[in-house]
C-alpha cells in the first residue's frame, strides 16, 4: 500500500519514540526512509532502540534525552535533530504518562505529574516548533496521540482524559490558526493497542477479557495498523486533512456509545421472542 520512499527525505520528531508505539510509529517511518528523532527521558532505552531500528531498518535515527515538561530542554532537543539533520519536518506528539485509580485517591501531584506530561509536555513542544517553522517558513506536520475518551470523558483516567481533551483541542485551534504558515496538524485516537507501558499501569489484573469484549471486532489493535495510519497522517497524501482527530479502536467507543448495543447478548431464541413481543405491540 505505502510506496518505499514515501517518507524520504523527511525527519520526524517522536517524543515517547523508545518505547511501545512510539518505537513501532518510529520503525514504520524509517522502513518508509524518513530520519527519525526519539526523544524522551531515558537516555539509556532510547539508545537501546536507537541500535536495534538502526540495525532492522538501516535507518538514521538520533536519540536525545528529553522531558518534555520543560521548554528550555525541549528547544534543545529541537536544535540538535536541525543540527544533525538540517531540519525537521513532522513532530509526532506520542509521550505520555498515565496510571488508573479513583479520582478522590489522587494527590493534587499525581494530577500534575499526569496533565504536565501529557498536555503541557504538548504544548511545549508544539510552540517551540511551530516558531521555529513559521521563521523558517517551512511546511510542516504535527500529529498527535490522544486517546477515545478526549472525546468521551472516562472515570478513573481522570487527569489523563483532561489532559488528552486538552491535546485535542490544542489541535483543532492550531490547525486552524497556522495553516496559514503552512503548519497542519491532525490526532489519531487509538483504543487498546498492547504495551508494557500503558497495559501494566492500566489493567488490572484478570480484566484483559472484560477489555476486548468491549471491542465489536474481538480483539485489540496490532501496532503495525496504527503505525501505517500514522505514516499516512504524515505523508505528503494526506495534506488536506487538518485538524481531524482519526480513532483506531475497532469500534470500541462506538460500542459504549450506542443505548442497544449491549443487545448484542440475545440468544436467537430471545430475538424470536422479541419479535414476537413486538409484531403483537404493533398489533393493539
Ligand atoms: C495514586 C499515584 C499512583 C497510583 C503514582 N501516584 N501512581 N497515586 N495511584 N497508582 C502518585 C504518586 O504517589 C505521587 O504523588 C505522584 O503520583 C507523582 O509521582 P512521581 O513519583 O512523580 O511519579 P511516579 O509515580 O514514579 O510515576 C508516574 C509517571 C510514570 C511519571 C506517570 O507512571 C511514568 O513514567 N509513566 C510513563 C509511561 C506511561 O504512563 N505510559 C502509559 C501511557 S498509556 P504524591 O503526592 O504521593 O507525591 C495511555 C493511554 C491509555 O496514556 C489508553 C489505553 C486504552
Ligand atoms: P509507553 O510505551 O509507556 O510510552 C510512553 C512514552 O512517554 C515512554 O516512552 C516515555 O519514555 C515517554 N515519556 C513519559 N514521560 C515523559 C516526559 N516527561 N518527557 C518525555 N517523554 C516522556 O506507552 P504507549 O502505550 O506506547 O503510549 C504511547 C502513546 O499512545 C501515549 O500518548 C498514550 O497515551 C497513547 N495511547 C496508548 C494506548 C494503548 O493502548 N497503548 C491507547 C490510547 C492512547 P521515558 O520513560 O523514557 O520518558
Amino acid at each position: 500500500m505505502f510506496q518505499k520512499d514515501l517518507l524520504k527525505g523527511k525527519t520526524i520528531f517522536i517524543t515517547g519514540g523508545g518505547t511501545g508505539l512510539g518505537r513501532s510509529m518510529g520503525k514504520r517511518f524509517l522502513e518508509l526512509g524518513a530520519n527519525l528523532v526519539i526523544a524522551s527521558r531515558k537516555l539509556d532505552v532510547l539508545e537501546n532502540t536507537a541500535r536495534e531500528l538502526i540495525s532492522e531498518t538501516g535507518g538514521d535515527v538520533l536519540p536525545i534525552a528529553l522531558d518534555v515538561r520543560n521548554y528550555k530542554e525541549v528547544e534543545n532537543a529541537l536544535g540538535r535533530c536541525v543540527d544533525t539533520f538540517g531540519q525537521v519536518d513532522v513532530l509526532l506528539n506520542n509521550a505520555a504518562g498515565n496510571f488508573v485509580s479513583p479520582t478522590e485517591a489522587l494527590s493534587h501531584k499525581a494530577f500534575d505529574v499526569i496533565t504536565d506530561i501529557v498536555l503541557k509536555g504538548s504544548y511545549n513542544t508544539t510552540l517551540a516548533f511551530g516558531k521555529h517553522w513559521i521563521q523558517k517558513q517551512q511546511i510542516a506536520r504535527v500529529l498527535n496521540i490522544v486517546t477515545t475518551y478526549a472525546s468521551t470523558g472516562s472515570g478513573f483516567v481522570v487527569p489523563s482524559a483532561i489532559a488528552k481533551s486538552g491535546v485535542q483541542t490544542l489541535t483543532r485551534s492550531l490547525a486552524v490558526e497556522w495553516a496559514k504558515y503552512g503548519i497542519t496538524m491532525n490526532a489519531i485516537a487509538p483504543g487498546p493497542f498492547p504495551t508494557e507501558g500503558a497495559w501494566n499501569r492500566l489493567l488490572p489484573p484478570g480484566l484483559e477479557e472484560k477489555f476486548i469484549e468491549r471491542i465489536p471486532l474481538n480483539r485489540v489493535g496490532d501496532h503495525i495498523e496504527l503505525a501505517n495510519l500514522a505514516v499516512f497522517l504524515v505523508s505528503d497524501q494526506s495534506q488536506y486533512i487538518n485538524g481531524e482527530t482519526v480513532t483506531i479502536d475497532g469500534g470500541e467507543w462506538l460500542k459504549g456509545a450506542g443505548e442497544f448495543n449491549f443487545l448484542d447478548v440475545l440468544s436467537p431464541g430471545e430475538w424470536k421472542e422479541m419479535e414476537r413481543q413486538v409484531r403483537q405491540a404493533n398489533k393493539n
